[in-house]
């Protein structure tokens, strides 16, 4: 049988300000369903990709002093860095700047001209530049801009325009008959009522204001304006309207764009309305997810409430962080981020239910049995016909909340089992049967249930905590294919692996009130202190120059004052294999006391130097703000001394 296929987008993310913890929430929740959907036996493709033309990014880019492209550039990196931090698992990134992007859409656009579906005319209206949108004098909100209410000023160009009105009526019938075309329902009765009732007007498609963008064919002095180029990434990047449109006719239609509700307007009428121009089938689903807030404004660097995801990973863990993100929001709707939430979950939930479930599991197998996993002799004694039963109806309860993305419904669905488990183990007391020789059947039962929970709830989460799911599973002595598979989470008694494994916590439980103490302290520390003065760069060198560097982690094995002078320490560092001396100035940030077994990074080929008759043979790497403080640079984990830095 030919494997079902599974279409799925985030929008394409414009790399223009600073990415933070609501930004990364579409691209995880999608991250979710994409996996959850490899893992059901779907043939899945997970799109992403950025959103890099327009006004705002030639503006940013000058600002920066650089040309758009290189502006973009570091921009996209960064984003690709973040996706990757937070184990986000996608099968394509578009670039809006992708050759085979800018072709197709010219074609596209040349298409849609040629049949009468765009005419040139002039456009009049209030311009927003950070938002590229033309606004109605009726849409200002007291003579502002209406999204981000910032100044607009009258503008007028020349343009060509999308003939959007003619769709109206077979818009107005898509979105009233099909109620699975745009989810959720509230955003469906938002659009019929409040934009294709009143009455839709043709869209200006292109701009002649600025250059950076895609040019038209015919017109080169217009460029292409971010809907028509940006919605369009969901079929060239499959290859539609370009040399080789096999992922076009593989995938599409898509069956989830999935997107925050402040974009749902340009998918859910003029994203279909350009399909029904071009023949192209309609998505199966538009998604409006709500808005990560904070007080009560959406998170954006503009509005100055930054949460960064990647601090907030490396203190707490990417799945933390993804943990929060998927569960604690209701799905569809606006969610308060709060220090207190986040920790709160993670205490009650990854530390507590499920950590402790994995722990005293391991522990009392090591205990009673010597680690050895005991074979199941199928009788069930007490709570354990409902505990069974409970497990082995996991998945499917847990993939009709997916289907319905009932997201964080699902997750509570997989934690219902981990704290059934923590009920069983306080009801079956397995110290108490471990005391009586006649009761060892029954202890080896009780453990071999709560072992069965751990190996169902740890493959079922690794969609939504890939990170943990890996933890927890490699709690057992290798698993099978089947023991890992979803379908073998639906058969109580899959279990094979022969023993347990003694594994670091899962997750640790932190002081609420002494973390957000210390998180506030931070942001205000942040705040007050101004930006590193800029220390001009020295000329730029090569790949070749940097590799002369011989940049070595080492271990500070003991460390000492120089005599008369309160600037220099004397070091005795561990490089690999050889132990060498190093005199650096770092004596008024850091005692010698501190800084024995403190792991640092050695310029190892520095050519050596004498300072009051010691010879240094390296240097220490070190950050300094031009501000008085300067810290030791070190790896970010600890790292076998003599590792390689590059
Ligand atoms: N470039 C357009 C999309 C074009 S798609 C053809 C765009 N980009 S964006 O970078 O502003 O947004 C990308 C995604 O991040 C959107 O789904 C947006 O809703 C989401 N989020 C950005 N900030 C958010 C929150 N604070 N909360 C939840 N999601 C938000 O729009």
């Amino acid at each position: 049988m030919d494997q079902k296929k599974f279409y799925i987008t985030t929008p394409i993310y414009y790399p223009s300000g600073t990415w933070h913890l609501g930004t990364c929430y579409t691209t995880v929740i999608c991250d979710a369903i994409a996996r959850f959907k490899r893992k059901q036996g779907y043939d899945v493709f997970y799109l992403t990709g950025t959103d890099e033309h327009g006004l705002k990014i030639e503006q940013k880019a000058k600002e920066a002093g650089v040309t758009p492209k290189e502006f973009v550039d570091k921009k996209v990196a960064n984003l690709k860095a973040l996706w990757e931090r937070l184990n986000i698992r996608y099968d394509k990134f578009i670039r809006t700047t992708d050759d085979y992007h800018e072709k197709a859409v010219q074609k596209i656009f040349d298409k849609l001209y040629e049949q009468g579906d765009i005419y040139k005319g002039e456009y009049e209206g209030y311009y927003c530049v950070p938002c590229e949108t033309y606004w109605t004098k009726t849409q200002l909100k007291e003579g502002k801009c209406p999204d981000c209410g910032r100044d607009v000023s009258l503008a007028k160009e020349s343009c060509y325009f999308f003939r959007l009105s003619k769709y109206q009526d077979k818009l107005i019938n898509l979105l009233e008959t099909n109620e699975e075309f745009l989810l959720p329902k509230s955003r469906r009765n938002e659009m019929i009522n409040n934009f294709l009732k009143p009455g839709l007007s043709d869209l200006a498609v292109t701009r002649s204001s600025f250059s950076w963008g895609v040019p038209v064919t015919f017109d080169p002095k217009h460029v292409i304006y971010v809907w028509i180029d940006a919605l369009m990434n969901y079929v060239t990047a499959l290859g539609y309207a370009g040399e080789d449109d096999t992922l076009y006719k593989k995938y599409w239609p898509a069956d989830i764009h999935m997107m925050g509700k402040e974009i749902v307007r340009f998918h859910s009428i003029i994203w279909p309305a350009l399909l029904m121009a071009l023949g192209i089938p309609l998505p199966k689903r538009v998604y409006g997810h709500g808005w990560l807030l904070m007080g009560q404004d959406k998170i954006s660097k503009s509005k100055g409430n930054i949460v960064d995801p990647i601090e907030l990973a490396d203190r707490y863990s990417v799945d933390a962080v993804r943990y929060y993100l998927l569960r604690e929001i209701p799905f569809g709707q606006d969610g308060a981020y709060t220090t207190r939430a986040f920790l709160s979950r993670l205490n009650a939930d990854l530390a507590n239910d499920l950590g402790n479930l994995v722990k005293r599991t391991v522990a009392m197998v090591n205990k009673y049995t010597g680690g050895e996993i005991p074979a199941w002799s199928g009788k069930k004694e007490g709570p354990d016909e409902e505990v069974i039963a409970l497990a082995e109806g996991t998945l499917a309860e847990v993939a009709a909340n997916m289907d319905e993305l009932h997201i964080p419904e699902a997750l509570e669905r997989i934690f219902r089992l981990v704290q059934r488990a923590n009920k069983y183990i306080d009801e079956t007391c397995p110290w108490i049967l471990a005391k009586d020789e006649a009761k060892k059947g029954r202890l080896a039962d009780v453990l071999y249930v709560l072992l069965e929970c751990i190996r169902i709830a740890g493959v079922l989460i690794e969609p939504f905590l890939p990170d943990t799911s890996a933890k927890v599973l490699a709690s057992f002595d290798r698993l099978g294919d089947e023991e890992k598979s979803f379908d073998g989470t639906t058969k109580f008694g899959t279990l094979r692996a022969a023993r347990v494994v003694d594994q670091e916590p899962i997750f640790m439980r932190v002081d609420v009130d002494k973390e957000i103490a210390e998180m506030e302290s931070k942001i205000e520390r942040n705040e007050a202190a101004p930006a590193a003065p800029a220390v001009p760069l020295p000329p730029e060198i090569t790949i070749d120059d940097f590799a002369k560097v011989g940049l070595r982690v080492g271990k500070v094995v003991s460390a000492e004052k120089m005599p008369k002078t309160d600037k220099l320490l004397v070091m005795k560092v561990e490089v690999g294999a050889e132990t060498r001396t190093i005199v650096s100035g770092i004596a008024k940030w850091y005692t010698p006391e501190e800084m024995v077994g403190k792991q640092v990074v050695v310029v190892a080929n520095l050519a050596p130097h004498t300072f009051r008759g010691v010879v240094s043979e390296g240097m220490l790497l070190c950050a300094d703000d031009g501000q008085g403080n300067v810290v030791l640079v070190s790896p970010e984990k600890a790292m076998p001394s003599g590792s390689e830095v590059r």
